[in-house]
Formats: structure tokens, C-alpha cells, sequence
């Protein structure tokens, strides 16, 4: 019994010095377990007298009682400490600053073009496409252009293959070829635009590319007129540029329209007085447009006696530099993204 005595007298101090579960685990063991003198006193009890038995007997069960109270208050407070371990270490500071992602955007010529089409899109008009390198029959002959056509000449249009008028393949020079194709795909009516890559001998300056783009818009149909061109281009004038906008269309000379136009939009900065982004003349020039030409059809093989159309292209460079007042058409091709960013 002394020495139980002298167990419990130092448990106390021996549970509370224990710094982990497994360590307390241990100790427990060492106090109640079936090698302690806790159990080795129980297994004397029958040895004992008679009269000595109740006495010892309740003394162990008090010790052997408190030996577990202690263990017991001291492993509440190891699971507890645990615990806050691994909330502590499991925490997420809100308060830190988040992780910022930079959201890219779609350059100038893509949103404009993008713009553009939804405009006709909403009228019901598909969108074609064409290849970049050309045959120079369907840039030139089958839009009408003869050819001693200046424009044919290696100064003004550059050429993968040039020479040989049947197999020369021309960087086509407008989305008008597109025209041809898709009138030779297809039967009328026909609802198209065209946006795309062009290709000109024009030095990069200020003011031309040898590479921009444009927007072609075909419209056939049994009985299409003029009126329904200058509709059609008035509506996206103020679609684009305003409710107040206006059009004037001016009469021009293309091979492949006939009668022919340019199409000019009254300038959204000064609504027509005259200011430096229309040159002082009040409009801005846009694009050039008109009736197919007869021609045009027989070579796409349209009869002309059953169908009727308008045509219309222009420069998206030109567009988007109106309108944002973007005076340098370089900016486009920098790929600087100081000017990119100005158009998220
Ligand atoms: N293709 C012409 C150009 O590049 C524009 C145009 C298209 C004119 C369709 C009339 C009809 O200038």
C-alpha cells in the first residue's frame, strides 16, 4: 500500500507534465495498466486477511479512481491543444490581398469587327470568308476589272505568282472577290458580309498599311433597288456611329457596281459643321458601294434579268480609327499594349 501511496503521490505532477496524447498514453499504462502496482495490489487482495480486505479494497478503488480522473481532465485539455494545432495551422488569413488575374481582351480590329457583323447579323445577313491568296480571276476578271487595269500591275497589288493571267495568285486586294464565291456557291437570294485580311503595295505610314482589313456586304435578290442600299447603309451609320447620323452617297467609279458610290456619313464629332476629324467638310468618308453589275452575275453565272443586288466595302481600319479618333493606322500593328488596353 506505501507504494501506491507513493505513485499517486507523484501522478499528479507526472499527468500534468505530459505534453501529448501518446505520452499520456504511456504514462496511463504505466499507472493503471496490468504491469502496474495498481493491478499488481488487486491481484494480492485474495492473499490478504479478511478483516485487512474491505479497507485495502476501497483504498484501491479510490486510487485507481482518481489515477483515472487525472488522466482523464488531463487528455480533455491534450485533445483540446490539438485541436486549436490544427485549426491554427488550417486558418485562412481573409484579410490578405487576393491574387489578381489580368483579363485579356480582344484587339481593336477583332472588337470592331465584331461590332460590325452583329449589325448585319440582326438584319438576317450570314458571314462568309475567302482566302487571303487570291486567283486573279476572282479578285479581277469575274468583278468585271479588264485586264489592262492598272491596278493589276505588281506596283499596286502584291503577288505570289505573277504573270501568267491564267494562274496568278494575287494577296487579294479587297473582300470583294468573296463576292464571286459566294454567288458561285450558292443560289439567291444572298445575305453576306465578308470582314477580312487585305493586302495592298502601300508604304506603312500615318495613314496605309500594306495589310489591313476590310468588310465586304452582298445583297441579291429578285427586285433589290438602290433605295435598299441607302437603307441598309443609313441603318448601320446610326447603328454604329448614333441615333443623329446621316448619309450622303456619292457618285464613284468601281468596275464591278454600277451605278456606283462612296459613301460618305455625316461626322458624329460635329454632327456636319465642319471640325478636324471629318477635315472640315462636315462628313466622313466611309466606304465605297453600289449596284452588281451585270457583268458580275454573268460571270458567277446569275442570270441579270431575275435578280438584282448591291454591294458595299470599306476599310475597318478606317471605321475604327473614325471613331476613336485613332489618327496614326500603325497603332493597329505596334503590338503595343499601352494601346490595346485603352479598348478592354
Ligand atoms: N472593293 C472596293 C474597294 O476596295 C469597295 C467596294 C466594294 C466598292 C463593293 C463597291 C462594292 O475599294
Amino acid at each position: 500500500m506505501d507504494e501506491l501511496e507513493a505513485v499517486l503521490a507523484v501522478a499528479s505532477d507526472e499527468v500534468a507534465a505530459t505534453q501529448s496524447l501518446a505520452e499520456l498514453e504511456e504514462l496511463e499504462t504505466r499507472l493503471t495498466g496490468r504491469k502496474s502496482a495498481l493491478a499488481e495490489l488487486r491481484r494480492g487482495l485474495s492473499k490478504l486477511d479478511e478483516s485487512e480486505r474491505p479497507a485495502v479494497g476501497a483504498r484501491l478503488n479510490a486510487v485507481a479512481e482518481e489515477l483515472a480522473a487525472l488522466v482523464g481532465s488531463r487528455r480533455r485539455i491534450l485533445e483540446r491543444e490539438a485541436e486549436d494545432r490544427l485549426l491554427a495551422d488550417d486558418a485562412v488569413d481573409i484579410t490578405l490581398p487576393g491574387v489578381g488575374y489580368r483579363t485579356g481582351t480582344h484587339h481593336l480590329i477583332t472588337q470592331t469587327i465584331d461590332e460590325v457583323v452583329d449589325i448585319f447579323v440582326a438584319l438576317g445577313y450570314q458571314v462568309a470568308t475567302g482566302p487571303e491568296i487570291e486567283t486573279s480571276w476572282h479578285n479581277f476578271d469575274a468583278l468585271n476589272t479588264p485586264w489592262w487595269h492598272p491596278s493589276r500591275l505588281d506596283s499596286d497589288t502584291m503577288y505570289v505568282d505573277y504573270g501568267e493571267s491564267d494562274d496568278e495568285l494575287p494577296l487579294r486586294t479587297h473582300t470583294s472577290p468573296v463576292q464571286a464565291r459566294v454567288m458561285m456557291a450558292q443560289d439567291p437570294p444572298v445575305y453576306v458580309v465578308v470582314p477580312g485580311r487585305t493586302y495592298r503595295t502601300d508604304t506603312f505610314d500615318a495613314a496605309h498599311s500594306p495589310v489591313f482589313h476590310q468588310m465586304e456586304g452582298l445583297a441579291v435578290a429578285d427586285g433589290i433597288t438602290f433605295g435598299d442600299l441607302k437603307g441598309t447603309l443609313a441603318h448601320f451609320a446610326r447603328e454604329y456611329f448614333g441615333k443623329e447620323r446621316t448619309i450622303e452617297l456619292i457618285p464613284h467609279f468601281f468596275p464591278f457596281t454600277e451605278p456606283s458610290a462612296e459613301m460618305h456619313v455625316s461626322c458624329f464629332n460635329c454632327d456636319g459643321s465642319g471640325c478636324p476629324v471629318c477635315g472640315r467638310s462636315g462628313w466622313i468618308e466611309l466606304l465605297g458601294c453600289g449596284m452588281v453589275d451585270p457583268n458580275v452575275f454573268e460571270a458567277v453565272g446569275y442570270d441579270p434579268a431575275e435578280v438584282t443586288g448591291f454591294a458595299f466595302g470599306g476599310g475597318i481600319e478606317r471605321i475604327a480609327m473614325v471613331r476613336h479618333g485613332i489618327t496614326d493606322i500603325r497603332h493597329f500593328f505596334d503590338n503595343d499594349l499601352r494601346v490595346n488596353r485603352q479598348y478592354i
